[in-house]
């Protein structure tokens, strides 16, 4: 029932359009319906349907003139209604991209209830107009498609649902857009857009008029605001500009020239999100968020940094606009989709505070929003029920999947690695709704965590950090005490200190004659003080006096992740799959900021592995030892060659036998380290039969057989659905092949979506009757066989 992974690459979304080719023009068609007379609305001339020379109809059907639309305008006085399925078809001068707006109106009439479709793609069905009035509290509403027209012709058809009712239109309008979207035409083959929303944030509704050609309206966002006051006004109309000239289309600049950010009190520290609600259509679509930036106030970078939630879940880390966009004033946009389960009928947008980001560059902006349904099917129309989700979300019927992806459409130099995961999840019990938010630590626990046991390093996080005595440190270890050693290595030991008295510390004390630990120490000196991310074990300082190599950390209370699995070091408490799910994920997102948010090419790690991931007085998982870690390729190479290295049992075969390095092999070594969370077994064995020695090929095994379930560690507890979607990332994670394999992005989303599994497993409460009939179900599948 899994669908593949696949990942894909834009570099430039979209071609310039002013530049086509002259014999190629062509020009939009503006239609007024039900009229023979031409009228000019604002520049635009509107040539009545029984005029224009450029369309046929397969019908007459009747015209009419509204008294209720005549005073909503010109278009809405007149319609042409049917009683039988029609076709309004167009020649077209040339085969492409074409915006298709329907307007429609209130007629003095209520059975109107019909479906259209466009070149057979259908738009609408069982289509109410005074119904859908009434929810957009509106006179009149114009239904906005991208279309792709593959023959010079194009066949709008009318059909009334029932024998009773009719079908109507009051006006139509044909806009050539080029390869505005060619972004989708590319990879989503024939796959046409419905606009559902297209919002000027921060500003004033801009008319068809003023959009360059487009004829695109922009509405205010204030209706859509959950909260308005968390989101105050910012304008600046001097030197706004496109970053590329490839983003000239996307938006005019107006769009840019007004934002929000976020609302400051100066009295409480910016810990909420600005967050908008859309209600869209249910029944599973796609749906694509096109997010506009321009950073209107800052002439530096690190003065906003955000991130960006679609649906509660993170689109977007880090998010600096101006440094993605290339300056003050610059236009720039950031796409991103995702598939909304089927039961679902709302979409949210948020911007909020960057945990790792300073007090004072936490703050977001966003001057424009647009959201898109991606057709899928040939269907892009709104499940007939009225609520939408009546009929959906009947037992039985729905099959869950989940499609994220981000897109980074921009002129800057962002390569950018555009990832799609797709993965339908079919469960026996199909009731859950995976609605549950991502559960983030609250601000003020981080803040508990940082000012106790580790407060000095929140001060003194300025990295390279702070050169330490001899002295000082054998203060801080009771000069070495053996009885404080927390950890050994090949590097050295590593013991529990105290510094400024009271604050823990871990102090990693390198072999004196170790060779080997003078360039792993240079190294992880150079790396830490490049890096700051609240998921990696953050340096404070070090101590090179008298030959001696120390590093010294921000001490990780509760050890290393291996020892909470297996128990280990201090007998504390195992963790539960809830705590391992966070651990790993808090762990991928350090893994991935290394890999595409540290310098060019990223960082490798080079030594992933359970106890390279340690655990804070929250649990909070953070990455640790970067003795060995390389920067990665630069965009222009695809590895790094080097000598292999790495820990037994977590390397990567394909580094192995290449001796090439690239961040895949990281991901390699996190499957492996998935697997171990997940059996809390050790990675090799040499005590179990021969094919069991390898815990890696071992569980993959028995993954791809469905029986992960048959040899997960059994003090915990968690549901199908969840094991079996973190069974499916840490598999793909140990794919032969590095380009088979997920990126860390991605995995972090499986593993987000995993939780979030898991958390409406907990919610909906009888856990315990589920796992044991799951358990039967995978005892008869196997058979007894298996794959022991
Ligand atoms: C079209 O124009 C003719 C006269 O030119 C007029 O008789 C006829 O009523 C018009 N039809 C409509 C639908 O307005
Ligand atoms: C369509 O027909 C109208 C009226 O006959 C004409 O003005 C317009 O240029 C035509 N449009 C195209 C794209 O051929
Ligand atoms: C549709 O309308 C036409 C013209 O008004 C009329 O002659 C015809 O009987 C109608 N057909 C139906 C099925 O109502
Ligand atoms: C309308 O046009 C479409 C596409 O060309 C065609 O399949 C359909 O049969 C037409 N409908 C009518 C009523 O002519
Ligand atoms: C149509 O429906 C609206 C509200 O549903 C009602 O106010 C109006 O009177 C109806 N019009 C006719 C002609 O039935
Ligand atoms: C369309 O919706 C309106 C308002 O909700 C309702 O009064 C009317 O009966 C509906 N028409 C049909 C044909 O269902
Ligand atoms: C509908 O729109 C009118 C005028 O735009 C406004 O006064 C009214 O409050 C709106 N009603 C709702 C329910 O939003
Ligand atoms: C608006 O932008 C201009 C040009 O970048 C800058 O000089 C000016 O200070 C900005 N105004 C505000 C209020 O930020
Ligand atoms: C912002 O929204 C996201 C997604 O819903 C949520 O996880 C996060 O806790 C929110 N942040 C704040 C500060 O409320
Ligand atoms: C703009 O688009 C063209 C054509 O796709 C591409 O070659 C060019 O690199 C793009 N420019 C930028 C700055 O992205
Ligand atoms: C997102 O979270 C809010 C509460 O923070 C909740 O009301 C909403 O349903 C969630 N949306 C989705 C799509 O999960």
């Amino acid at each position: 029932m899994e669908k593949l992974l696949f990942m894909f690459c834009v570099g430039s979304v979209f071609l310039l359009i002013g530049s086509s080719d002259p014999q190629l023009d062509s020009k939009p068609i503006f239609i007024n319906c039900g009229t023979n007379s031409t009228t000019t609305i604002s520049g635009r001339q509107w040539v009545g349907d029984s005029a224009a020379d450029n369309l046929t109809l397969t019908s007459p059907g009747l015209t009419i003139t509204s008294s209720t639309g005549a005073d909503h305008g010109p278009l809405y006085s007149t319609a042409r209604i049917f009683n039988t399925t029609s076709n309004y078809t167009f020649s077209v001068a040339v085969s492409g991209t074409y915006f298709v707006r329907l307007h429609f109106g209130a007629l003095d009439v209520n059975n109107s209830i019909f479906g259209v479709t466009a070149n057979n793609l259908r738009l609408l069905s069982q289509f109410n107009v005074s119904d859908a009035l009434a929810r957009a509290n509106a006179t009149s509403l114009v239904k906005e498609y991208v279309i792709r027209v593959t023959s010079r012709a194009l066949a709008l058809e009318l059909a009334p649902s029932t024998t009773a009712s009719f079908a109507f239109v009051n006006a139509i309008e044909l806009v050539p857009v080029d390869d505005e979207f060619g972004l989708f035409a590319a990879n989503y083959v024939d796959r046409a857009l419905e606009t559902m929303f297209r919002l000027n944030v921060g500003g004033p509704r801009i008319g068809p008029g003023g959009d360059g050609g487009l004829f695109r309206g922009w509405e205010p966002d204030d209706r859509y605001m959950l909260i308005a006051d968390a989101g105050s006004l910012v304008t600046n109309t001097s030197r706004v500009e496109y970053a590329s000239a490839n983003d000239t289309r996307a938006a005019p600049l107006k769009v840019y020239e007004t934002a929000r950010a976020m609302s400051d009190t100066e009295v409480l520290e910016k810990r909420f999100n600005m967050s908008w609600k859309f209600d869209v259509d249910p029944g599973g679509f796609e749906y694509l968020v096109r997010l506009h930036f321009c950073e209107l106030a800052f002439d530096r970078t690190d003065q906003r940094v955000f991130r960006i939630f679609v649906n509660n879940r993170t689109a977007a880390e880090e998010f600096d606009v101006f440094s993605r966009a290339g300056g003050k004033g610059k236009a720039y946009h950031f796409d991103y989709a995702d598939t909304i389960e089927t039961q679902i009928d709302t979409l949210w947008v948020q911007l909020g505070p960057e945990l790792s980001a300073s007090a004072a560059g936490t703050d977001a902006i966003l001057n424009g929003l647009e959201v898109f349904k991606l057709g899928k099917n040939g269907n892009l129309a709104r499940p007939s029920s009225r609520f939408g989700s009546g009929s959906n979300s009947s037992p039985g019927r729905a099959s869950k999947s989940l499609v994220l992806y981000g897109v980074i459409a921009s002129a800057t130099a962002f390569a950018v690695v555009v990832v799609v995961v797709a993965g339908a999840v079919r469960g026996r019990r199909k009731r859950m709704v995976v609605a549950a938010s991502a559960k983030w630590r609250s601000l003020s626990t981080v803040e508990a965590s940082a000012s106790g046991a580790q407060g000095a390093c929140t001060g003194n996080r300025t990295m390279g950090g702070r050169r330490f005595a001899i002295s000082e440190i054998r203060q801080a270890t009771r000069n070495f005490d053996e009885a404080l050693v927390i950890g050994t290595g090949g590097f050295g030991k590593v013991y529990k200190g105290e510094i400024d008295e009271g604050v823990a510390v871990a102090v990693k004390r390198a072999h004196p004659q170790s060779q080997q630990g003078v360039a792993e120490f240079e190294t992880e000196i150079e790396m830490l003080s490049k890096l700051r991310h609240r998921h990696l074990v953050a340096m404070i300082g070090y101590c090179d006096e008298q030959s001696e190599m120390i590093l010294v950390y921000e001490y990780m209370s509760n050890g290393t992740l291996r020892g909470r699995l297996f128990g280990g070091l201090g007998g504390g408490p195992v963790l539960d799959w809830k705590q391992r799910l966070e651990a790993c994920i808090g762990a991928a997102r350090g893994l991935h900021y290394l890999h595409t948010g540290a310098g060019d090419g990223g960082i490798i790690h080079r030594d992933v592995k359970t106890t390279n991931i340690l655990l804070d007085s929250e649990f909070v998982a953070k990455v640790a030892d970067f003795g060995l870690s390389k920067a990665g390729p630069g965009w222009d190479r695809t590895h790094v060659s080097t000598a292999v290295k790495g820990s037994f049992g977590y390397l990567d075969p394909e580094y192995f036998r290449l001796q090439q390095l690239t961040q895949k092999s990281d991901v390699y070594s996190f499957g492996v380290v998935l697997f171990e969370v997940v059996c809390a077994r050790p990675v090799i064995d040499p005590s179990l039969p021969k094919d069991q020695v390898n815990l890696a090929e071992w569980a993959v095994r028995w993954e791809r057989q469905g029986g992960l379930r048959a040899i997960v560690d059994l003090r915990i507890e968690c549901s199908n659905e969840s094991l079996r979607k973190f069974g499916e990332i840490a598999r793909k994670c140990l794919a032969d092949e590095g380009r088979n394999r997920p990126t860390m992005g991605e995995v972090l989303w499986h593993l987000e979506y995993a939780l979030q599994l898991h958390e409406a497993y907990v919610r909906s409460g009888d856990g315990e009757a589920f796992v044991k009939a799951e358990e039967e179900v995978v005892a008869a599948a196997l058979g007894g066989g298996g794959c022991s």
